[in-house]
């Protein structure tokens, strides 16, 4: 009968991002609950279970259970409001199915864990999710930080997020033309489907794009210039990874000029 819920970030899917914390707390989880979602499923799997293998001792007995992600809808085509209310759905949804699987596990399976891609903290639905889960059953929980996207983004470019002692703004590129200023300092790009700085090209020619997708894994790209002069070529790059691999994932910074 399950007594904790275990949210550990696993950083960018190599096993050399997990914190001695990570490894530590995953030897303790008897059921990993992960979402299939969809077309990057396999690849997610995939880098997932090299996590388990690597972290988790060969004598420790745990399973993997899939849970199928309930329908989301069309992001895309919603207002904010409806935007919001369908992603408050579609976390009830989640609950549900999560609240499901839990009713099913064996009485000395008692530790369920969450692997949470980069960290918990950045654009992830985890943790809202098992605070829902924890108002309906009586069980301890907690979050084991792990390596973000926009961190392992200013690794790999050799700088850091911010100017001294100025803010650093992360926001989606369903948010960025509408809200960028050059008063938020340095801004961190996430959830961009589109490449949303290509609005900025006009106004902030001058921005520096710092892009970087697949993180952490073999197939890393980056690039970084002047936003007016690499946009094409970030597109250009995107466009055919995409192609390449079904799906992408990318983070970029824009850095204002010195
Ligand atoms: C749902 S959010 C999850 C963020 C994650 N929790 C983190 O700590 O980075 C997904 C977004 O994270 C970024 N991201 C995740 N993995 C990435 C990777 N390997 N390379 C570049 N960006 C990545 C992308 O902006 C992607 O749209």
């Amino acid at each position: 009968m399950i007594k904790r819920i275990r949210i550990i970030g696993i950083g960018m899917g190599d096993p050399r991002h997990l914190t001695g914390e990570a490894v530590d707390a995953l030897a303790t989880v008897d059921v990993f609950l992960v979402a299939d979602k969809g077309e990057r499923s396999a690849d997610l799997l995939a880098a997932r279970q090299a996590v388990c293998d690597a972290a988790i001792p060969a004598d420790r007995t745990y399973r993997v259970v899939e849970v199928t992600d309930p329908e989301r809808g069309p992001d895309a085509e919603r207002s904010p409001a409806a935007y919001g209310r369908g992603v408050r759905d579609w976390h009830a949804a989640r609950v549900d199915a999560y609240a499901d699987v839990i009713a099913t596990l064996e009485p000395h399976e008692e530790t369920v864990g969450f692997l949470v891609w980069g960290d918990p903290a950045f654009y992830d639905s985890t943790i809202r999710i098992v605070d829902a889960l924890t108002g309906r059953l009586d069980v301890e929980h907690d979050v084991i930080p792990g390596i973000s996207a926009p961190q392992l983004l200013a690794a790999r470019h050799r700088v850091p997020l911010n100017r001294i002692g100025a803010p650093i703004h992360v926001t989606t590129g369903r948010r960025l033309a509408d809200e960028y200023d050059p008063r938020l300092g340095d801004v961190v790009v996430m959830l961009d489907g589109h490449l949303a700085c290509r609005g900025l090209v006009d106004r902030y020619p001058d921005l520096e794009l710092l892009w970087g997708a697949y993180l952490g894994s073999a197939d890393e790209l980056l690039v970084r210039g002047r936003l007016a002069d690499v946009i094409d070529e970030v597109a250009r790059v995107r466009a055919d990874a995409r192609e390449r691999h079904g799906w992408v994932m990318d983070t970029y910074l824009l850095r204002q000029a010195d």
